[in-house]
C-alpha cells in the first residue's frame, strides 16, 4: 500500500509507516504546490499531510478510489475538506492532546514577550543603542490582577488559563459553549464575546478556524478592545483580519499584538513588521523536538490503524 508523506517526518513515525506500507517522500523538504500534491498522491492508500497542504475532493480524486485515510500532522484541520473526504469514504485524523502544553507554553512566552517588551529590548541592544537604567526606561505592563480573555476554552485554552493563573491573571472566556468543569477548576468566568473584548487586558485566541471564526477579530472587534489591551494569536491566522489589525495598531486602538500564525501564511502583513509593539514568531506553537515527534507518531499510528482495518485513535468527524 502506497503511503504518501508530504514532508520529512521524524524517524519513529517513519518506522511505523514503513511497517504499514510503501512510503513515498518528496526529494526536497518544502511545501508541495497543488499540482505537485495531486501528482504525488496518485494511487495512495494513505496521505500524511501538513497544515499547509490543502486536501479537498480534487486531491482525493487524484489519489483514486484506493485512498482510505488522510492523517493531518496537526490538531487543526481547516486545511482539509472533511465532508468531501467522508463522501468518498476516506477517514480523516488529527493529532490532539500532544501539542497542548507546547502551544500553551509558547502562548505564555509571547504574552510575556509582548507585555514586558522583551524582543524590543533585545533589538535595542543588538542595534548597539546607548542606554542606561532609569525609572521610566522601557516600561511594560504587569500581569497580576489583570484579566485574560480566552476565546475558545478547549484543551489549549485551558492549558493557557492554568499557566495564566500562576501569573495572577483573572480568567474570562467565551466560545461556542460553556465548559463547566474548566470553569470550576480554573475559576474561569464565561462572558459574551462583546464583554470579553471590552474588559480583557489580554485577548488570547484558541478557537479553531471555521467559517464562523474566520475574521472573528475584525476592525469592529479590535475597536471594542481597550486601548491598553493586547492580542495574542497562536491558533490560525485567518481568525484575525490582519490588515484591520495593522490599522488598529497604527492608530493606537490596542496596545500591541503577538502573532504566531498569519492570515496568508507564510506571508506576513508588511506593516506589522514595522511596528515595535508587535511580536512575531513563525508558527512555532508545537515546535519542540518532543512534541513534533509525538505529533508525527500519532499521525503514523492513525494511518497504520486504518490500513489494518481498525478504527483510528484520532478520527475527525466533520
Ligand atoms: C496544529 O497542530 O494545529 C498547530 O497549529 C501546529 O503547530
Amino acid at each position: 500500500m502506497r503511503i504518501v508523506v508530504t514532508r520529512r517526518i521524524p524517524g519513529p513515525a517513519l518506522e511505523i509507516l514503513r511497517a504499514a506500507g510503501e512510503v513515498w517522500l518528496p526529494d526536497e523538504d518544502r511545501a508541495l504546490s497543488p499540482e505537485e500534491l495531486r501528482k504525488a498522491v496518485g494511487g495512495a492508500s494513505a496521505v500524511v499531510c501538513m497544515l499547509h497542504d490543502t486536501i479537498d475532493g480534487a486531491v482525493a480524486d487524484a489519489a483514486g478510489p484506493g485512498l482510505r485515510v488522510v492523517a493531518n500532522v496537526a490538531v487543526g484541520y481547516d486545511n482539509i475538506d472533511v465532508a468531501a473526504l467522508a463522501a468518498r469514504g476516506v477517514a480523516v485524523t488529527n493529532t490532539p492532546g500532544v501539542l497542548t502544553d507546547a502551544t500553551a507554553d509558547l502562548t505564555v512566552g509571547l504574552l510575556l514577550t509582548l507585555t514586558r517588551r522583551i524582543a524590543e529590548g533585545d533589538r535595542l541592544l543588538r542595534a548597539r543603542t546607548p542606554w542606561s537604567f532609569h525609572l521610566g526606561f522601557m516600561l511594560g505592563s504587569g500581569l497580576a490582577g489583570k484579566t485574560l480573555g480566552i476565546i475558545g476554552l478547549g484543551q489549549i485554552g485551558q492549558a493557557v488559563a492554568r499557566r495564566a493563573r500562576a501569573f495572577g491573571l483573572d480568567i474570562v472566556y467565551s466560545g461556542r459553549s460553556r465548559v463547566p468543569a474548566a470553569e470550576a477548576a480554573l475559576d474561569a468566568r464565561f462572558v459574551p464575546r462583546d464583554e470579553l473584548l471590552a474588559t480583557a487586558d489580554v485577548v488570547s485566541l484558541h478557537c479553531p478556524l471555521t467559517p464562523e471564526t474566520r475574521h472573528l477579530i475584525d476592525a469592529a472587534a479590535l475597536a471594542a478592545m481597550k486601548p491598553s489591551a493586547y492580542l495574542v494569536n497562536t491558533t490560525r491566522g485567518p481568525v484575525v483580519h490582519e490588515a484591520a489589525l495593522a490599522d488598529a495598531l497604527e492608530r493606537g486602538e490596542i496596545a500591541g499584538a503577538a502573532l504566531d500564525v498569519f492570515e496568508h501564511e507564510p506571508e506576513v502583513e508588511p506593516r506589522l513588521l514595522e511596528l515595535d509593539n508587535v511580536v512575531l514568531t513563525p508558527h512555532l506553537g508545537s515546535a519542540t523536538v518532543e512534541t513534533r515527534t509525538e505529533m508525527a507518531v500519532l499521525a503514523a499510528r492513525n494511518v497504520a490503524a486504518v490500513l489494518s482495518g481498525q478504527e483510528p485513535p484520532n478520527p475527525v468527524r466533520g
